[in-house]
């Protein structure tokens, strides 16, 4: 039994005329820094400009990925006429302003998650998309992983048959120092982590029906906030739970990161490797074990990449498919909204 009879699609297909998409960049911070550059520099992606109101920012990103220019203000940026896609990378707060002025510029857009950091405002976001002609995508780049993208491959292929139950989980230790602006928020851990979990689960299983939340303080709060999360998802034919600890005691090889899926007809076992050691210790796998022609395979795959950073090719080549197709990107402004949504629902239904 090979991996070709399983046919396990997982790779993020860059399109063949990537090179013509010149692309800028708004915001030149951690994300920006340690994975959209590296990931699109070492992918032949065409970066133009780079802009940041942090001027120096800009300026030291510009030399260190050598990028063609960096812009000294935002209209300076907006006006340069080569760029087909901006890629925004900036606190919540300012996506609407620079995603509408992005618009009234005909930039097309990928914008970093969550598409805004309250519900009234994602949906005014969506208002203008809906009446522009461009395309937006949104970096909910966790979907595209190697090891959800093989999970919803294998999920597609009814390899598992009927679904029964799932479970995604992490169990690490997170050092929040690296964002203190997470102490301003009401629920960090969910709107700033989960929110990466549950756009999956919207991704593999939909809008689940029904919801319960439990949050647990631990010794590696933000201001006694609980970060631990736990969420149980009831679908009409199945549940789910999503397990979420970041105050592991165990050395961080030994942090677990993954998922479980049970169906009627076997499991598939996932390890989600950026959220395990340092991050880059080994690469995402998963494990299969199904019924084929009544004889039962295990099969055992070693994907190429990673959620951080391989997964960020993702969005920006659906947002590059959209504007060759004219159809949605796969991570659209809708879908976003949509996660928002569930967003709420899981801080609503805390028990
Ligand atoms: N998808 C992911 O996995 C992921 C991971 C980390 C962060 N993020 C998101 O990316 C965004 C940026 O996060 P970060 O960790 O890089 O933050 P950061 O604080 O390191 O960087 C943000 C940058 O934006 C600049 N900036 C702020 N307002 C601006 C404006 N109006 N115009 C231009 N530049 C502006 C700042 O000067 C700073 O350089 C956040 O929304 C965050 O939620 C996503």
């Amino acid at each position: 039994m090979s991996k070709e009879f399983f046919k396990i699609n997982y790779e993020n297909k860059k399109p063949r005329n990537y090179k013509k998409f010149n692309i800028g960049i708004i915001g030149a911070g951690n994300i920006v820094e340690n994975s959209h550059l590296p990931i699109y520099k070492k992918n032949n992606l065409n970066v133009k400009n780079i802009f940041d109101i942090n001027q120096n920012k800009a300026r030291k990103l510009k030399e260190k990925f050598k990028i063609e220019k960096y812009s000294k203000s935002l209209d300076e940026f907006l006006n340069d006429k080569s760029l087909d896609i901006v890629d925004i990378a900036v606190p919540a707060e300012f996506n609407k302003e620079l995603f509408v002025k992005s618009i009234i510029n005909k930039k097309n857009i990928l914008i970093q998650k969550p598409l805004s950091n309250n519900l009234e405002t994602a949906e005014e976001i969506k208002k203008i998309y809906k009446q522009s002609s461009l395309k937006s995508n949104v970096n909910h780049q966790m979907q595209f992983s190697p090891a959800i993208s093989a999970a919803k491959s294998v999920i597609n292929n009814k390899y598992l048959g009927k679904i029964i139950s799932f479970k995604l989980f992490t169990y690490r230790f997170t050092d929040w120092s690296i964002w203190p602006w997470l102490e301003k928020i009401d629920y960090p851990e969910i709107r700033y982590n989960s929110i990466h979990y549950l756009d999956t689960i919207r991704y593999l299983f939909g809008n689940p029906q029904s919801l319960v939340t439990k949050l647990k303080n631990s010794d590696n709060d933000i201001k006694d906030k609980p970060m631990n999360t736990n969420i149980f998802l009831k679908y009409p034919d199945f549940y789910g739970e999503l397990d979420i600890i970041h105050n592991s005691k165990e050395k961080s090889k030994n942090w677990r990161a993954g998922y479980e899926i049970i169906g009627d007809n076997g499991r598939c076992d996932g390890v989600i490797s950026s959220m395990i050691g340092n991050g880059y210790n080994f690469l995402d796998s998963i494990k299969l074990t199904c019924k084929v022609n009544g004889l039962i395979y295990e099969k055992f795959f070693e994907l190429e990449g990673r959620w951080f950073s391989e997964a960020f090719l993702g969005p920006i080549y659906s947002l590059m498919d959209s504007i060759n197709n004219d159809t949605e990107p796969r991570s659209n402004i809708y879908e976003a909204y949509e996660t928002l949504i569930l967003v709420e629902n899981v801080i609503q239904n805390q028990n």
